[in-house]
């Protein structure tokens, strides 16, 4: 019969043409549900539909959901590989009734599925159902027409379906497939029931309650359906196979990982190859989905299988890394219906071939000193906490994987001497960093990140998602509690929130639990991997514990992602403009504007500052899609990323690339390739434009460039282009003749400065008169020519003296000027056949008495002085006078 996909699209469209709504897959993190790790079900989704807290436009739905169970509550990570039947990653395809049918539409719908379109044999099917739940128990009868003894009630919590420890709930009924008789086992419910014969292929939840908290169930607002199908179990069946492993999508993995290894897949190695294909899928979706591997929380899920399957790669004697080249073969295989996994595949290979890189280095070598250390053991022996936890510490061994490897020779592990070793650890950490200085005062971080992990940010994928408050600090020490009008710092296990860093502001938005509502004003990062979320509570009380949703500021982050974006494609042009000495010096990513400095010798010119501006937003126009992966250091640098001289990187950067090179060694380039923490838009586009504001000096050949993008560049385009329109208006021209018609008006005014200085001169040495013949006089037989001289500047005095000594060819000339203050400033000039008799020092000294001042000075021929009172200048002029004639 057919394959995966074929199945799976026989699903949707069956459910399709019974009036149910196609929903896509929600992602593995689920962004609704703090409390759990990964997307586990098909009706995580739809868990506040449910409870009636959300509304959709439909009331009936169906869905092909990816679903990962490892971590949590359902968690078979250590069957995988060697059962046929457990996944680490699945398919669950489910039809979903928010409050619109019931038991009997959904019991009616799925035997007809399963006996019509999918042509299951129904005498080979018997089904289960909650042992009170004779409605049930009747429906089946009646629609299925099963006889008694093929209805089976089941007392236990098999037949009660629940998410988790809280949220929707019921009882539930499963059919079964019989494989026959030839495989061992019972039916449900008999003692031997744990048995391959009879496999649970359909699970159908009758969803009625909410489970609020442990002690706490109440019922939903209408009785609505939840269904869970394993898309690999029911391949398995309609594909003839009773070991999920057997279908084609799993073949297809096998052949792809035998053709690598060149290892077949039955025999000795069979498990490595199971675990690798299903290790595969599980890495490779949830890296699609945002989460990378790391030492916490769900990286630390990821790590765990990845390095699992690697072990197996090594196992099959792989001696490159593995994983990645078998990604190809699952992209065929589900890239059509995943089209993220197809988007992501560079991020996954990269990803996958990091880290199989990495710990390989270390590998080998604690395998060695597992089989030194596991010599001497026997089945059924155990090896010593101390040693697992230093292939932990040492060589990243996750728990579960030296569990793996000591599996086939039946050894166990002694988890409380590893747990020992593990807060013996803790403890020596804790002792160094309550140490002195900034790190005592910052003690409360450390305590709260040792104590709940680092928090998780999901701000690349997602601007909401729910949380659980860990941690309330008030004033610095930790509270219970907090209530409207008070200032709180609050942490939480995940967030949506940017933490400041790399230059970029921390986000603000808003945080909502049953009970508070909470103004998010900052986000900072503390204690190595808090995400500290600075808040006023506006109204109601928040304790620790609570459920909060937190929702980002989306304007302020849009505004921050394409600051940040552009300072990306500014540090490219700069580079490709002024030189490659060009090195970032300093950044601040504000949602207003950003600010760059950066390495320059001198100031830039207009024209390369244009040119820098240019070449940006020809990348912004060619919106080029900007991606995210996770490299080592080395490999990003040697790819040509930016990384910044002195920063701190761990061993895995974010490498974030934008557009496309156009010209010179970058055509056909990633344009801009750095290593960056940030958050970005998803293609230069959405920058919108950018525009820089000033370059300006800020340090030694330091230069800081201040430019804004988007709103704010129309915003501040509009604005000039206002002061243009007014500046036009006021001068009366168009717009584009304001250069023409200012230039003319310089002009204008410079012929005009110069008549007007001629016209002065002229007045000055004449008084009115052409010839200035009214101001000489006759002194003690000698030319005078005194004068107060009005609008004269001080220093144009002796230039005007100079002339006035031409005209008298022989004489004595005294100035004096009076500026705006009402200061006096005096020049006396002696022409050189009278130097002998008089100096011009001397006379100017006397003009100086006169105006209340002291000294002055120059040559015979020609002195100066100034002095405070200017009323007294006609005074001053008639004492040089005087003083010639004595
Ligand atoms: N939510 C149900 C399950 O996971 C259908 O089995």
């Amino acid at each position: 019969m057919s394959g995966v996909n074929e199945i799976r699209s026989t699903f949707l469209d069956y459910f399709r043409r019974n009036g149910h709504e196609v929903v896509p897959s929600s992602p593995l993190v689920p962004r609704n549900d703090p409390t759990l790790m990964f997307t586990n079900a098909g009706m995580v989704q739809f868990k506040n539909v449910f409870t009636g807290l959300e509304q959709r436009p439909y009331s009936t739905a169906v869905t092909a959901q990816k679903c990962v169970r490892a971590g949590g509550k359902h968690n078979d990570l250590d069957n995988v590989g060697y059962t046929a039947r457990h996944h680490t990653f699945f398919e669950m395809l489910g039809n979903f009734s928010f409050g619109d049918y019931f038991k009997e539409r959904a019991i009616e719908l799925a035997w007809t599925l399963i006996t019509k379109e999918f042509g299951i044999d129904a005498k080979r099917l018997l089904v289960t159902v909650y042992h009170t739940d004779d409605q049930a128990f009747d429906l089946w009868k009646k629609i299925a027409g099963l006889s008694d003894d093929r209805i089976i009630r089941i007392p236990t919590s098999d037949n009660f379906w629940a998410m988790g420890d809280t949220g929707p709930c019921g009882p539930c009924s499963e059919i079964f497939y019989d494989h026959g008789d030839h495989i061992w086992g019972g039916p449900p419910g008999s003692p031997d029931e744990d048995g391959d014969r009879f496999i649970e292929i359909w699970n159908l939840v009758f969803m009625q309650f909410e489970q609020v908290t442990k002690e706490e169930r109440v019922a939903l607002p209408r009785p609505s359906i939840d269904t869970g199908m394993g898309l690999e179990r029911v391949a398995a069946l309609l594909q003839g196979k009773h070991d999920n492993y057997d279908i084609d999508l799993f073949r297809a993995l096998i052949a792809a990982s035998v053709e690598a290894t060149g290892v077949p897949a039955e025999g000795d190695r069979r498990a490595s190859h199971r675990v690798i294909a299903d290790h595969l899928r599980s890495s490779a979706f949830l890296i699609a989905d945002g989460v990378l591997p790391s030492n916490e929380g769900r990286g630390y899920v990821l790590r765990r299988i990845m390095r699992r399957a690697m072990r197996h790669a090594q196992l099959l004697g792989a001696h490159d890394p593995l994983m990645w080249r078998l990604l190809p073969t699952l992209v065929a295989e589900m890239g059509r219906a995943y089209p993220e996994l197809a988007r992501a595949e560079a991020l996954i290979s990269e990803t996958l071939k990091l880290e199989e890189t990495r710990f390989r280095k270390t590998l080998e070598r604690g395998l060695s000193l597992l089989s030194d250390a596991t010599a001497t053991l026997d089945k059924g022996d155990t090896l010593d906490g101390e040693t697992a936890f230093k292939l932990y510490d040492t060589y990243g061994f996750p728990l579960d994987l030296t569990q793996d490897a000591l599996r086939g020779r039946g050894i166990g592990v002694d988890l409380t001497g590893f747990n020992d070793a593990m807060q013996r650890q803790k403890a020596e950490a804790r002792a160094s960093w309550a140490g002195s200085g900034d790190k005592a005062a910052e003690t409360i971080w450390f305590e709260l990140r040792e104590k709940h992990g680092a928090s998780e940010f999901l701000g690349y994928d997602t601007e909401t998602a729910e949380g659980v408050v860990q941690a309330i600090v008030r004033d610095g020490a930790a509270a219970d509690k907090a209530a409207a009008g008070d200032r709180v710092e609050v942490v939480v296990n995940q967030t949506p929130f940017y933490g400041e860093s790399g230059g970029q502001m921390g986000d603000t938005g808003v945080i909502v639990t049953d009970r508070a509502r909470l103004a998010v004003t900052d986000t900072q990062k503390k204690g190595e991997g808090l995400f500290v979320h600075a808040c006023r509570v506006e109204e109601g009380t928040l304790a620790v514990g609570d459920a909060a949703a937190l929702t980002v500021d989306h304007a302020r982050r849009s505004r921050l992602r394409a600051n940040h974006s552009a300072t990306h494609l500014l540090h490219e042009a700069l580079r490709e403009v002024l030189g490659t000495h060009v090195a970032q010096k300093g950044s601040l990513v504000a949602p207003e504007r950003l600010r760059f400095d950066v390495s320059h010798p001198k100031p830039m010119t207009a024209e390369e500052l244009k040119r820098v501006e240019e070449m940006a937003n020809e990348i912004i126009v060619q919106n080029a899609p900007v991606t995210t992966r996770l490299m080592s250091v080395d490999d990003a640098i040697a790819e040509g990323a930016m990384a910044l001289f002195g920063e701190k990187y761990g061993d895995e950067v974010r490498v974030v690339s934008m557009g496309e090179g156009i010209r010179g060694s970058k055509a056909g380039k990633p344009y801009s390739v750095e290593l960056c923490g940030g958050t970005h838009v998803a293609a230069t586009g959405n920058i919108g434009l950018v525009r820089v504001l000033s370059e300006s000096a800020v340090g030694a050949g330091v230069r800081r460039l201040e430019a804004v993008t988007g709103e704010a560049a129309l915003a501040y385009l509009a604005e000039q282009d206002e002061r243009v329109k007014t500046l036009a208006a006021a001068l009366k021209v168009q717009p584009g003749e304001v250069l023409g018609r200012v230039e003319s008006l310089i002009d204008e005014r410079r012929k005009l400065e110069r008549e007007l200085s001629e016209a002065k001169k002229k007045l000055a040495l004449g008084g009115g008169a052409s010839d200035g013949a009214e101001a000489v006089r006759e002194v003690a037989g000698l030319k005078f020519l005194g004068k107060v001289v009005s609008g004269v500047e001080p220093k144009d005095l002796k230039g005007l003296a100079d002339e006035g000594k031409k005209n008298l060819g022989s004489g004595v000339v005294a100035f004096v000027g009076v500026s705006g203050d009402g200061k006096a400033s005096a020049v006396v000039a002696v022409t050189d056949d009278l130097t002998a008799r008089l100096s011009a020092v001397d006379l100017v000294r006397i003009a100086s008495a006169a105006l209340g001042g002291k000294g002055g000075g120059g040559r015979p021929d020609m002195a100066q002085a100034g002095g405070p009172d200017g009323a007294q200048a006609a005074a001053a002029v008639e004492a040089v006078a005087a003083a010639i004639g004595a």
